[in-house]
């Protein structure tokens, strides 16, 4: 018995390892999500019930869970070199130069590849296993964060064998990054959470690497491409070019768009192609890095004190524009941020876009990169994406420039603001602040929350100018009079507004948490508090020590919901919402709820302590599924809580998972 487990554990995660490398690597799966998801939940339950057989490198371990309080450091067994930069062709043709010169060939064969804007990592590999991965840090010693580096999706925890043979050791390195939509998404859901915003795609990469909860890495997108060999053991292999293909046989992931060419001229026209469509690309790149491909001759031409002689990176000119700084405006967040933003005049092209703003962050920015209204500025885009204003242009200014300082008081309320000890930003105290107001009912309508079609800012000014509106209750209470008699409304999109309103108020209590704005409380942490809760009262109602207990759910974010659901203004708020009819339990939704356990089975048992019979009944019902009382073969899933009864005995008998009452809100809880 314990052997054939031991059979099926090995089965399950060879399988998952290879549809893993079909689905992230390869980008050709052969299994639908669905049938992968069952043989990871089958393989995590025979792991639960024998966890003699725990493995590191087990697809399960990819969802993260491991907290540390700090890395601790790796030193490598080769050091991990730095490039040297070329920033114009002369550059490059002056590096073709040297290595001609030291080498004695006229003609030198290099490999092209795409300078990737991530973090690098030294990954190790021994006997084909996943066994250490570190970041570079000086070059000698990085930190080890090998318990981040499995949840990285496309990493391979396993070496495929099929085409190659494994070395018993090697240690590959690589880039980890973190494509453009992601990055973007990343920070929508940090803005809907009032959480601090990543600079760039680099910036949220090393930031989602460097967890000390792996969890929190688990959830980032994060991508990789290998390119290098560091320390070998047995490694026969005479080229860079087929270093690559090896190191894709072996499963890893290697940038597709690498070229061998004879001679630098056609290295710097790979170059100068990519210069132009960079743009292109669903990951960040700056540059490219050219390489000598014959392995010999890289040994021979060994490295300086910080970076081989044998390979230069073409860094790509920025995106850089100049134009004047013609004001700053300061704007109030939700959460009664000052945000203080540079408006150009005239707007300026920029990798691709017209800008015509850039967001300064702080008064501290301000100072220190000396920026000054009126200032001819550097702007440029930062990992290409977001506009920054980089400086001045100092011997263009003329002494009017004037310098910036903060308002004192808040410049849609007058209230004095604030500075919060340890914050860089100045804040409006004012909860009733209408700029406050504006930015929170903007934010109760959009998408991810009530998603109110219509309810736009041109619609918002006009209901808060007409004070129709003081809170976010005031919309269910509004009268189709009142709104066709706002400018540019007729009766028609009066009745529009009103219906996608009384739409809004189906939306569940997950929705509503993010729609709330409570500090910290994006669409994750609403979800899993929804499902852990049911409803609203007894969300309110929760001690920390119940909130804590909530997967998902630290200090920062349990904190957060108890000063919200303390304040008495907020339960006012709640009341009324409840009074006009919004849904406070866990419901269907049309955008992202439904469906996920679409015909699938489940029978109860045990007694469950966060749900009663009915709820965990409606929660299942809601997503697709259905309850039945006694456990079969069609059975999907038997949940048990505490004191199962011999429907566990007969489930384990058929092979059927089992959920604990954990993993059970883990299933209810998942997109
Ligand atoms: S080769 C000795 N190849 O660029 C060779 N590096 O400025 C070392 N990088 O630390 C690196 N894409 O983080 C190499 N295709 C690529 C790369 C790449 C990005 C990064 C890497 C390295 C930095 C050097």
């Amino acid at each position: 018995m314990a052997n054939d487990v031991a059979v099926r554990i090995d089965e399950l995660r060879r399988q998952l390892e290879y549809h893993n490398w079909r689905y992230y690597v390869l980008d050709d799966p052969v299994i639908t999500d669905s049938e992968y998801d069952r043989m990871l939940r089958e393989l995590q339950s025979l792991e639960t019930a024998h966890p003699e057989y725990y493995s590191p490198d087990s697809p399960t371990q990819r969802v993260g869970g491991a907290v540390r309080s700090e890395f601790g450091t790796v030193v490598h067994r080769v050091p991990l070199f730095s490039l040297a930069n070329a920033f114009s062709t002369d550059e490059l043709l002056n590096f073709d130069r040297r290595v001609r010169e030291l080498s004695g060939q006229s003609q030198v064969e290099y490999v092209v590849e795409l300078k990737l804007d991530g973090l690098a990592v030294s990954l190790t590999y021994e006997q084909g296993r996943f066994s250490q991965g570190a970041t570079r840090g000086d070059g000698t010693t990085g930190e080890d964060i090998t318990a981040n580096l499995r949840t990285v999706r496309p990493l391979p925890l396993v070496l495929r064998e099929e085409a190659r043979t494994v070395p018993p050791l090697i240690e590959v390195r690589g880039e980890v990054f973190m494509p453009k939509d992601a990055f973007l998404q990343l920070n929508t859901r940090r803005e809907e959470a009032g959480e601090a915003l990543f600079a760039n795609p680099r910036n949220a990469a090393a930031g989602s690497l460097r967890q000390l909860n792996t969890k929190v890495t688990a959830s980032r997108a994060l991508d990789i491409f290998v390119y290098g060999l560091g320390a070998a053991e047995e490694v026969t292999i005479s080229s860079h070019w087929e270093l690559l293909r090896a190191l894709k046989d072996w499963g890893f992931k290697v940038n597709p768009h690498i070229k061998l060419v004879q001679g630098i001229d056609a290295a710097v026209e790979y170059c100068l192609t990519w210069q132009e469509q960079r743009q292109e690309l669903p990951y960040p790149i700056d540059g490219l890095v050219i390489k000598v491909n014959d392995l010999s001759l890289q040994r021979a031409l060994g490295a300086t004190a910080k970076s081989p002689r044998w390979a230069i990176a073409y860094k790509f000119p920025a995106e850089q524009a100049e134009t004047t700084l013609k004001e700053i405006v300061v704007t109030v967040g939700r959460t009664g941020v000052l945000t203080p933003t540079a408006i150009f005049d005239p707007p300026v092209q920029l990798a691709g876009t017209t800008v015509s703003r850039a967001v300064l962050h702080n008064e501290d920015i301000i100072r220190v990169r000396d920026i000054r209204v009126g200032d001819v500025v550097k702007v440029e885009k930062a990992g290409d994406i977001i506009p920054e204003v980089i400086g001045p242009v100092p011997e263009q200014r003329t002494g009017r420039e004037q310098l910036f300082v903060m308002p004192k008081s808040c410049p849609a309320c007058g209230a004095q603001v604030v500075k919060l000890p340890g914050e860089v930003a100045f804040r409006c105290p004012n909860v009733s602040c209408p700029a406050r107001l504006r930015e929170s009912l903007l934010h109760f309508g959009s998408r991810g929350a009530m998603d109110i079609d219509g309810l736009g800012p041109a619609i918002i000014d006009q209901l808060m100018e007409r004070e129709l509106v003081r809170d976010v209750a005031d919309l269910y209470f509004l009268q189709a009079e009142d709104i066709a008699s706002l400018t540019r409304m007729g009766a028609k999109s009066a009745a529009n507004l009103i219906a996608s309103i009384e739409a809004s108020k189906n939306r569940g209590l997950d929705r509503l948490l993010v729609a709330l704005g409570i500090r910290y409380v994006g669409v994750t942490a609403a979800k899993a508090l929804a499902f852990h809760f049911f409803d609203m009262e007894r969300l309110m109602a929760a001690t920390r020590e119940e909130l804590l207990a909530v997967p998902g759910i630290g200090d920062k974010i349990a904190t957060s919901v108890q000063d919200f659901m303390v304040e008495e203004r907020n339960q006012a708020t709640i009341r009324r919402l409840k009074e006009a009819g919004i849904n406070m339990t866990v419901t269907k939704s049309p955008v992202n709820g439904g469906g996920k356990l679409t015909d699938k089975t489940f029978v109860l048992t045990g007694k469950l302590t966060g749900f009663t019979r009915a709820q965990a009944r409606s929660a299942i019902e809601e997503k697709g599924g259905k309850v039945t009382s006694s456990v079969s073969g069609s059975t999907d899933y038997v949940v048990a809580g505490e004191s199962p009864g011999s429907k566990l005995q007969r489930a384990e008998a058929l092979g059927i998972q089992v959920l604990t009452e954990r993993e059970f809100e883990q299933l209810l809880a998942m997109e």
